[in-house]
């Protein structure tokens, strides 16, 4: 496990994903019952983009940067700078929080965050980072055997996301397939997936497995910020989401052009399915 999401923290790829887990995290939050958030892959849980690696690999002034004073975004990208602005008081970009601590900061008193982080320093750090309370539980698991061990959840509805660092080749097909299990047992969830938009052909099979292992209801979303390679350095990202809130659809369709000439690089792009 060599992958530190602080060397990409705040890019193009976390904005999308991040302006989507707010989404969805608002539309569960619409019903008074509580719900729980199964975070399979959490990371640190609080970034400083002042630390030596956000230094050496600064992505994130091409990502939230760019949008930080931006005057009028849409409502989707709106939310989600407020939801970071949050951890930044004094106004000044510094603070960025990851999905966890998105998550901490957006839920009510009885719904739940489960977040596993494999890695050990990451793990001590996510504890750290993250408040002290019963409904806070972060867990020094292995993210795919927790779809398994912790769903469906008490609570019976709720938010699974999967966002692995793809350091080993067949990751891709493992979420695919580690999704019919869960879905037969969690079918209602919302599920947000992530991934790296390198090969259209490659993610066009997982989609097609993810719909053979059960996801129905789906939607993804894909924004690029330039040239899309195989190789190379990560242009764009695709969300894939099982069971969308709704009205999601809607706000991805007013965001994602207006991400694509904020976040541009060269060629960027955007695709809503
Ligand atoms: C892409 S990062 C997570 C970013 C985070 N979800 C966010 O949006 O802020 C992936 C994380 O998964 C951790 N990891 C790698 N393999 C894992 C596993 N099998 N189970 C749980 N965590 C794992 C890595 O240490 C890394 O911190």
């Amino acid at each position: 496990m060599n992958y530190r999401h602080a060397f990409h923290v705040g890019n193009h790829a976390d904005v999308l994903k991040h302006a989507i887990l707010l989404y969805c995290l608002d539309a569960l939050k619409k019903k008074p019952a509580p719900f729980a958030v199964l975070d399979t892959h959490a990371g640190r849980g609080l970034y400083d983009f002042l630390s030596d690696e956000a230094v050496r690999s600064p992505e994130w002034q091409d990502g939230i940067a760019r949008l930080w004073n931006w005057p009028d975004p849409p409502p989707l990208i709106a939310r989600y700078i407020e939801a970071v602005r949050a951890f930044n008081a004094d106004g000044d970009l510094r603070t960025y929080p990851g999905s966890p601590a998105l998550v901490t900061s957006n839920l009510r008193d009885d719904d739940v965050l489960m977040a596993c982080e494999l890695h050990p320093e990451e793990h001590a750090a996510l504890k750290r980072a993250l408040p002290r309370k019963a409904n806070v539980q972060v867990h020094a698991r292995d993210g795919w055997q927790a779809l398994s061990a912790l769903l469906p959840p008490a609570q019976k509805r709720g938010l699974v996301l999967i966002d692995p660092p793809y350091e080993e080749p067949d990751e891709l097909q493992r979420a695919a397939r580690a999704l019919g299990p869960v879905l037969k047992r969690f079918g209602h969830g919302v599920y947000l997936w992530w991934r790296p938009l390198k090969s259209e052909s490659l993610l066009k099979s997982v989609d097609a497995e993810a719909r053979a292992q059960g996801a129905k209801e789906t939607l993804r979303a894909d924004l690029w910020v330039d040239a899309v390679t195989p190789e190379g350095r990560l242009m764009g990202s695709s969300c894939f989401l099982i069971n969308p809130p709704f009205g999601l659809r809607e706000a991805l369709q007013e965001a994602l052009p207006f991400l694509a000439e904020a976040l541009t690089k060269g060629r960027p792009g955007w695709r809503l399915v």
